[in-house]
């Protein structure tokens, strides 16, 4: 797993983060974050996959006191880097599903996943996960993840649109797909909003909304490259639907927000 993801570090950034469709969807994220009204100044957030360190630079802009952790040595040493100048960012290797020896004798005001880490994860690992973070939180915490749904409606269309049929609901795949990512083949599974609510049974449910319903998954960047006032257009109408949680399980990506009981 961390090989898989060491391979792609290097080309992250230019194939996803800096793409006008990766640029776009994290606008929403933060957009809805945003919305959320968290009061960012010194707040203590554990970052789990953190990637190349974009969010975590984002949040440090922001005053709040980051741990990036992502389980790839090389993702680490890109979010180091990144975040050189911020004394507010520490950034280290953690696989999340040992996420009960980091730091034990520490609580987090957020813990964050952003696109899809939570997706490389099979169904017995994001259970054990959802039950560790909620002892990880303090006191009003919140577990905010961004995780791909098990349909898509642009991805669905896409693939009928190409006359590749058993693509259209691949996503429903129980077993976990091969995704490409970054042009290397990931082991991916996908889960929706309502497993995510009914598992995460020892937290209570904040908030929840599409990110990416409007917005197209990222692997049509080439289709968009000449298109960015559309692709402008369509972050916006992401960002209007926010309170349209029907939408979540028919999106790229969804946010949602728990909170400890
Ligand atoms: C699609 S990238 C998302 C990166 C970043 N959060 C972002 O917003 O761009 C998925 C990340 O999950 C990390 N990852 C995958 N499995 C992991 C695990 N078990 N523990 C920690 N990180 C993991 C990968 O190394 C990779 O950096």
């Amino acid at each position: 797993m961390s090989a898989d993801f060491d391979h792609i570090a290097s080309d992250y950034d230019a194939s996803f983060t800096h793409t006008p469709i990766g640029k776009a969807q994290r606008n929403v994220v933060f957009a809805q974050l945003d919305q959320m009204g968290l009061n960012w100044e010194g707040l203590k957030v554990l970052e789990l996959n953190c990637g190349t360190g974009e969010d975590a630079h984002q949040l440090g802009e922001k005053g709040a006191h980051v741990y990036a952790t992502d389980i790839s040595p090389e993702m680490i040493r890109q979010a180091t880097e990144k975040n050189s100048h911020h004394s507010n960012v520490q950034c280290e290797a953690l696989d999340i599903t040992h996420l009960e020896t980091y730091r034990p004798t520490e609580k987090f005001d957020l813990i964050f996943s952003n696109f899809g880490g939570l997706n490389c994860l099979d169904r017995s690992q994001l259970k054990a996960f959802l039950d560790t973070a909620s002892t990880r939180l303090a006191k009003n915490g919140k577990l905010v993840l961004v995780i791909m749904p098990e349909f898509c409606a642009w991805e669905s269309l896409y693939f009928l649109a190409k006359f590749k049929f058993p693509q259209v609901f691949r996503r429903k795949n129980k077993k976990g797909i091969l995704a490409n990512v970054a042009g290397k083949e990931v082991k991916t599974y996908y889960y929706s909003p309502l497993k995510m609510v009914q598992w995460a049974h020892t937290l209570k449910l904040h908030w929840i909304a599409p990110v990416g319903f409007f917005l197209p998954p990222s692997y049509l960047n080439p289709f968009f490259a000449n298109r960015l006032k559309t692709i402008d257009f369509l972050q916006k109408r992401d960002e209007k639907a926010s309170n349209s949680f029907h939408l979540s399980g028919l999106s790229d990506h969804y946010l949602i927000s728990l909170i400890a009981r």
